[in-house]
């Protein structure tokens, strides 16, 4: 342990030397596998929102420099609307506030960033975070803000440095623009580009040279994953950064509905990806995430391939220490909602899963609990280059004094999208009703005929008269989905707001609207697909757990052959948690796993296998974990 800062220092120190002398050498990006392992750095959004300033950021990023790069965290990302003018009125939907080039690209709002007067845009920032050894990312949206599109901007074509044009004439936002399918989240934001026009393409490779020709080291590319995925986005974008010189990680966000499924269409695209709605300082919210991280692990997905490298499953940041609310404009800060054991789970998980670690809180009012949690080096070491990382089966928990954990369950359903090519997504039928009404059912998988289906009223659009005629032609074949006729409320696709883990629910419904978010369409397979985000309805059965989540526990296996086991208490109830030696035993086919010697992270307690009785077990608090590291 003695030597564990030096060791790391020297690591670094020689990491550098080692970069500098190949890099003279000419080494081809391409010979560097691009997030090789989960990135890992500080994000600004959980303590600053939208508002931070270039003060602020340096200020944090002088501390990731000083106290977190030792331990792996180098990128110091700037999230969302860097762009906006902090002034009365502006605020995360706001409209007119953006700071835009002649050619409708954003800039740092030089109010907030100094450094970017004189068409500098991130370049001083950019060169300054990598003068403290550190790695710039920044947070874009999707397509084209409303802005650009509403001042009909030229477009740049970055071959020529001149307004693009094609069949003899200059392309303009409103050519490139869908505003039908403008961010649901961020309605007054961002729309999509159309990728298959040549204009449009021009217009987002424009976007991402000009992050390239300031520095830009990783993009989290938001409203384009999730239920806002926009896949003709992803896939241009990534073709545009894999024909740079310069190594930029490709992060996609947000994640609510994300599915391996979903994920395996743009795994080796990207780099990153959410897979959760925000994580916010609640345990409702941090909940959802194991049965995310297990089926992501189960489709193989945890350290697949990847823009020139890997791919992550992302379980968002993490917001430990001192942190603000979602989405606000200022303030208030306070310090993290969760228990001290509710944080130590949660940063268990996000490692044991290898999810990217990107710290959210103020770094200069970090305490030393968060220090210690985000930085334990067995934590870092199992999320760096763990292996097989997978939810383990065969622990067993007990209640200690109650009566026996009698798992109460039910099953409710619910609403879920998926890809249109899965083949659980065409479980759809039509049927008739009387008065010329139809109605869209979901017939796939019930468990017995005596369950009521779930079923949609389908109700025709209504276009108002002076509404453009080219909606009618837009939305052929599109309806909109009512719960009963007389309500006015329409299924919504994406959800119209941020929403948190816990928050996620799609079947919502809201005011019908001429959004794309309502429109759906019956395919003849039986898939309902959604216009806004391409993506098909699905009803999922969900056993709900009186006990709430029960326990849980994963396993992975270390690069000198360590062995890592995690217990999670998930439920209300005291409980010990344990696994006996045997099942351990799996995991060494030699039958070695009594001679391995382990300890337990969080108390630093000494285990002896051969010891134990043929039992690890461990008492583990409310909401709680134990992660035993074995050497063998
Ligand atoms: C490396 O690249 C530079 C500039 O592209 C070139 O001048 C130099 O000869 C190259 N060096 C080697 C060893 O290939
Ligand atoms: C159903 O049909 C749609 C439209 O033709 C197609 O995109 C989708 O992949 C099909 N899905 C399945 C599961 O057959
Ligand atoms: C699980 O949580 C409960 C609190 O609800 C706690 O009393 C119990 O000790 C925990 N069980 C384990 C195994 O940690």
């Amino acid at each position: 342990m003695k030597c564990f800062t030096p060791c790391l220092v020297s690591f670094w120190v020689l990491f550098g030397f080692w970069f500098h002398s190949v890099s003279s050498r000419n080494l081809s990006v391409s010979d560097i596998k691009q997030a090789a392992s989960p990135p890992r750095g500080w994000n600004s959004y959980d303590s600053f929102s939208w508002i931070i300033s270039e003060q602020e950021f340096f200020q944090n990023a002088e501390i990731v420099s000083q106290r977190l790069r030792a331990h792996g965290y180098e990128y110091v990302v700037v999230d969302y609307l860097w762009y906006r003018k902090f002034v009365d009125g502006a605020n995360s939907n706001s409209l007119g506030f953006d700071v835009i080039d002649q050619w409708g690209r954003m800039v740092p709002d030089p109010g907030r960033w100094p450094s970017s007067h004189d068409g500098n845009g991130f370049s001083q920032v950019a060169k300054k975070v990598h003068s403290l050894g550190l790695k710039f990312g920044i947070h874009i949206m999707r397509g084209i803000s409303s802005q650009a599109v509403n001042a009909n901007t030229p477009i740049l074509d970055p071959n020529t440095g001149r307004a693009y044009e094609e069949s003899g004439r200059v392309w303009h936002a409103k050519d490139i623009a869908i505003p039908e399918r403008a961010c649901a989240w961020m309605s007054n934001g961002f729309m999509s580009v159309n990728t298959k026009l040549g204009a449009g393409r021009a217009f987002l490779k424009s976007l991402y040279l000009q992050y390239a020709a300031w520095g830009v080291d990783l993009v989290k590319h938001d409203c384009v994953f999730g239920t806002d995925l926009d896949l003709n986005e992803i896939t241009y974008v990534s073709e545009v950064l894999s024909q740079l010189n310069h190594p930029v990680t490709y992060s996609l966000s947000p994640g609510p509905g994300a599915t391996p499924a979903m994920a395996k269409d743009i795994n080796g695209l990207v780099n990153m990806y959410r897979v959760t709605g925000d994580d916010w300082d609640k345990w409702l919210d941090v909940e959802p995430h194991f049965d995310v991280a297990r089926d992501f692990s189960n489709a193989n997905l945890i350290g697949a391939n990847g823009l020139k490298g890997n791919s992550w499953p992302d379980l968002d940041m993490l917001p430990f220490g001192w942190i603000t609310d979602p989405g606000v404009n200022e303030g208030p800060h306070r310090y993290c909602r969760l228990t001290l054991k509710e944080q130590t789970t949660q940063i268990t998980l996000w490692a044991i899963a290898k999810s990217p670690l990107m710290y959210g809180g103020d770094l200069r009012k970090i305490d030393p609990f968060t220090f210690r949690i985000i930085t334990d080096p067995t934590l870092l070491e199992i999320n760096s280059f763990s292996l097989n990382n997978k939810e383990y089966p065969y622990a067993r928990g007990f209640v200690r004094s109650k009566n026996e954990d009698h798992k109460v369950k039910k099953i409710t359903h619910s609403l879920g999208l998926t890809s249109c090519t899965e083949y659980k997504a065409s479980g759809w039928a039509a049927e008739n009703l009387e008065h010329d009404l139809q109605r869209i059912c979901w017939k796939g998988g019930l468990e017995n005929e005596n369950q009521k289906p779930f079923c949609v009223n389908k109700r025709q659009l209504q276009f108002k008269l002076d509404r453009d005629n080219t909606y009618q032609e837009k939305y052929r074949g599109k309806n909109h989905l009512v719960a009963t006729n007389e309500m006015r409320l329409c299924m919504d696709g994406s959800p119209k707001q941020k929403v948190t883990a816990s928050e996620f629910k799609i079947g919502t419904f809201s005011p019908c609207t001429l959004d794309s978010n309502q429109m759906w369409e019956l395919n003849s397979n039986g898939t309902l697909v959604n216009s806004y985000s391409g993506l098909c309805a699905t009803v999922n059965s969900v056993e709900v757990n009186a006990n709430s989540g029960g326990i849980r526990s994963w396993v992975a296996t270390g690069r000198n052959g360590e062995l890592y086991l995690a217990f999670f208490n998930l439920s209300e109830q005291e409980m010990t948690i344990e696994t006996t030696t045997s099942d351990l035993d799996r995991f060494f086919p030699d039958g070695g796993f009594h001679t391995c010697r382990g300890t337990e992270v969080w108390t630093g307690k000494k285990i002896v296998p051969k010891e134990t009785q043929g039992k690890i077990a461990a008492e583990v608090g409310v909401h709680g974990c134990a992660i035993f590291a074995f050497t063998c």
